[in-house]
């Protein structure tokens, strides 16, 4: 109940946090200073707005990420301290291992319940799962938020995620506890592979 409230509310606040309208907003603002820009100008604006729009045309994950993820984790992925941990500056540094790639497409698939700890921060909500994303889909939402929120963190030669590899890491589907402890099993891999 109090999560179907909660969502009510986000997404109430949403249109106004809309990523796509800020950049929209942008091209405006430019669109109206081109226009007081002598000719040659002219030509260096349509330039970038021809490089800028089929990257946002082709922003398939952007979209998933705005109407699925961002009411909980936020739009720019930081989520909301002490209810949605944030998924900026943390999970980029979970797929440095194969069993942390495994994880972000278990964690999605299939949801986790259980205390975790992102920045020092404790949470201890429902991560729910999300049978109706498709495998393309699921993984163009966390290649979206990998290179979106956790472009320092990515590992040398990271591959992005694929669909191919989501459909095979989402059979047999799990319990929130099995991918709890898949959680709890990672970030003891990670401590120990710092060190
Ligand atoms: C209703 C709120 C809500 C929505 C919507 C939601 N999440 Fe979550 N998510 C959570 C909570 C709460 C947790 C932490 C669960 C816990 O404490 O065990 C979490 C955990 C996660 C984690 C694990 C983070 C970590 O550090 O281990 C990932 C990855 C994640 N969510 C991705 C997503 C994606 C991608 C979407 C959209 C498809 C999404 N979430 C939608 C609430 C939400």
């Amino acid at each position: 109940m109090e999560f179907a409230l909660d969502h009510k509310a986000n997404q109430r606040a949403g249109p106004s946090l809309d990523p796509l309208q800020s950049i929209r907003r942008d091209l405006t603002n430019q669109s109206v200073a081109a226009n007081k820009l002598e000719n040659s100008r002219w030509a260096w604006f349509a330039l970038t707005l021809a490089v800028a729009t089929p990257a946002l045309a082709s922003s398939a994950g952007q979209k998933l990420f705005a109407s699925n993820c961002a009411v909980c984790h936020q739009v720019d992925g930081r989520g909301i301290a002490a209810f949605y941990p944030p998924l900026a500056e943390s999970i980029g540094a979970y797929v440095a291992l194969p069993q942390g790639r495994a994880y972000l497409v278990h964690v999605v698939s299939f949801g986790m319940m259980g205390p975790v700890a992102v920045h020092g921060q404790s949470y201890d909500g429902l991560m729910q799962p999300w049978p109706q994303l498709s495998d393309a889909d699921l993984a163009e939402v966390l290649n979206y938020v990998l290179a979106s929120f956790n472009g320092d963190l990515l590992p040398r030669g990271f591959v992005p995620v694929s669909a191919a590899e989501v459909k095979r890491l989402r059979s047999p589907p799990m319990s929130f506890e099995q991918v709890y402890a898949d959680r709890q099993a990672l970030m003891k891999a990670l401590s120990s592979k710092a060190k």
